[in-house]
């Protein structure tokens, strides 16, 4: 940790003074002045409640109090509504926290808010007026879709006391909590020469990575995140706790890989392992002219892949990446790309890179850093959890394109006009990233079958997942970095259908909040969700009882 955060400051270092001495008059104290300014006085008592809101945050005190955190219990209360890695969610108010200790406790919370979800549904068909939402669901807390596991005067249910890891005797699953992060899921199997396909950073959450898809250093060898659980605990909107399993429920089991917060609470996940040592993975850092030379690279190291897996035993489902950003800091004035790369099998003792990457166009770019290295792959996760600091505003957006190299220019044109755009409106602290990554069809169909609709994919065929993610320091600029993000996806969106190079697929985890990852599942893949959601919550609860995050639109 503390070594990737010198390489890491080195670089920008070096970067910044390099090629931008004269740029380096950095106001910094007085954008931290405005910033501070701008943050919300302390969570006052009773802020904002409705009638109903206080009467549920009453009959959860007198049901459960030992679970239920409330503004009365301020330290507590400030420390658990601050810990979301968006800046945004941190200044959303709840009435209160309930952070159950365990299952039972979870399920009897859960039928106190169905009884509320029951009254408001009465109450709303009388009136004609909306349902009053009642309550959001939080895992990590690194979603920074606004309301997806925050609510303004309703009820959080904080799972972050889920935080089991248990092996399986046969050291052949992991029992995870649905609390944990992914660096404690890989700091407990590294003891046992054991890994799961899991999130790439170290801070994120296990719960809202894997419900929605999951994007894995081991992707190309076991397939998505959510694939490889083979068993999860959930507690129903009614209350009743099941589990969800390729025997028992497996619609439930299937829905929930994918299906997100649209069908209950899940506590515990249980996922594949496999034997595991040591991952080669680590950053190049280039200037920012090279981008031209790094799409050539990007698309051609991807169609290898490809065109190797088809034909020839070079291909490597050990590869993972390449994981390209191309960024522009506001603040510094400057931009950079940064790459990832991995292989999950390396000799061990090699100081060499992988043949894979070795003859890839990449070890041949001119570059200012590497810290490509054998590792754990705790120190892997944590190299990418280092760039990605709290406190700040935050946003993404995505789409998916075929591996195009023109279409690849396009999107990076979307990124760079955006950059004009952001210097226009003087965006104070703004980090604009563009994110490229490869994902093949083929990987969707390894591990157990998903609804994201990804086998749909040609045979043959490599999509680059374009995502770009977004930090900056002001609430008053919300808005417009909102419609920067979504016109550089409309622009890519719209060159790539003119093109022919668009496809379906949104991943859900990296969506705005104004996008439909459901409907990019396909007809079937929705349909089947839906049919899962009126068989499991026949009256709604995970539609309109906790609306955050994204719905089944039914
Ligand atoms: C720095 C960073 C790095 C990332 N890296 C990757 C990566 O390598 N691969 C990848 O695939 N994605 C990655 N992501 C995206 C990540 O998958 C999403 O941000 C995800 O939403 C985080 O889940 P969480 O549990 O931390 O968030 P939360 O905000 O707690 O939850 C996200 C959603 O899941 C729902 N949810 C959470 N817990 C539960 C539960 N127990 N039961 C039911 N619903 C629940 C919430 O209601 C919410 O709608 C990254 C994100 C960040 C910020
Ligand atoms: C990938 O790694 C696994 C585990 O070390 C190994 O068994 C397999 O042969 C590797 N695959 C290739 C194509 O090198």
């Amino acid at each position: 940790m503390a070594l990737s955060w010198v390489s890491y400051t080195c670089i920008a270092i070096l970067l910044a003074s390099v090629y931008f001495r004269n740029r380096l008059r950095i106001r910094t104290s007085h954008v931290e002045r405005e910033a501070e300014a701008e943050k919300p006085g302390r969570a006052k008592l009773n802020d904002g409640l409705s009638a109903r809101g206080r009467q549920l945050r009453a009959k959860l005190i007198a049901a459960i109090p030992h679970i239920v955190i409330t503004p009365e219990n301020p330290t507590e209360f400030q420390e658990l509504t601050n810990a979301y890695w968006d800046q945004k969610a941190c200044e959303v108010k709840p009435s209160c926290v309930v952070r159950p200790r365990n299952v039972w406790e979870l399920a009897q919370a859960v039928k106190i808010l169905k009884r509320e979800f029951d009254i408001r549904s009465e109450q709303a068909k009388q009136s004609g007026e909306g349902i009053e939402p009642v309550f959001a669901v939080r895992g990590g807390g690194h979603s920074p879709v606004a309301g997806a596991s925050s609510i303004q005067g309703g009820v959080v249910m904080n799972l972050g006391l889920f935080n089991d890891i248990t092996l399986a005797e046969d050291r052949k699953s992991v029992g995870i909590g649905a609390g944990c992060k992914w660096i404690q899921v890989s700091k407990a199997l590294e003891e046992q020469n054991l890994a799961v396909a899991g999130g790439r950073n170290a801070a994120v959450g296990i719960a809202g990575l894997s419900l929605g898809g999951g994007l894995s250093f081991f992707s190309p060898r076991y397939g998505l995140v959510c694939s490889n659980m083979i068993e999860y605990e959930v507690v129903l909107a009614d209350g009743s706790i099941e589990t969800a399993s390729a025997t028992t429920n497996p619609d439930l089991w299937r829905a929930l890989k994918g299906g997100s917060n649209n069908f209950g609470i899940v506590t515990r996940f249980t996922a594949r392992t496999f034997p595991f040592t040591t991952i080669w993975s680590g950053f190049l850092y280039l200037p920012s002219f090279q981008y031209s030379k790094v799409l050539a690279a990007f698309s051609s190291s991807i169609s290898r892949t490809i065109h190797d897996g088809t034909s020839s035993k070079r291909y490597d489902p050990n590869v993972s990446g390449p994981l390209a950003s191309f960024t522009y800091q506001q603040q510094l004035g400057i931009q950079s790309i940064s790459i990832n790369l991995a292989h999950t099998a390396p000799p061990e003792t090699s100081l060499h890179w992988p043949d894979y990457w070795r003859t890839s166009p990449f070890a041949k770019l001119w570059r200012l850093w590497s810290t490509c290295k054998v590792r754990t792959l705790s120190s892997a996760t944590d190299e990418l959890s280092v760039s990605n600091s709290r406190g700040r505003r935050q946003a993404f957006a995505t789409t998916t394109v075929k591996n195009d190299v023109d279409t690849l220019h396009a999107v990076h044109k979307a990124y760079r006009d955006a950059i004009v755009t952001i210097k226009a409106h003087g965006i104070k602290k703004m980090s604009w990233t563009l994110v490229l990554q490869p994902l093949l069809p083929e990987w969707a169909l390894k591990g157990d079958a998903n609804p994201l609709g990804l086998d749909a994919g040609a045979e043959g065929e490599a999509w680059v997942v374009v995502s770009f993610t977004v930090s900056w320091a002001l609430g008053k600029d919300d808005e417009v970095v909102m419609e920067i993000t979504r016109s550089a996806i409309e622009n890519v969106d719209g060159f790539a259908r003119e093109r022919g190079t668009a496809c379906r697929f949104r991943y859900l985890n990296y969506c705005a909040g104004w996008q439909k990852p459901f409907e990019s599942y396909g007809e079937d893949g929705l349909e089947f969700l839906r049919g899962v959601s009126r068989r499991a919550d026949p009256d709604g609860l995970f539609q309109r009882g906790c609306v955050g995050g994204f719905k089944l639109g039914m």
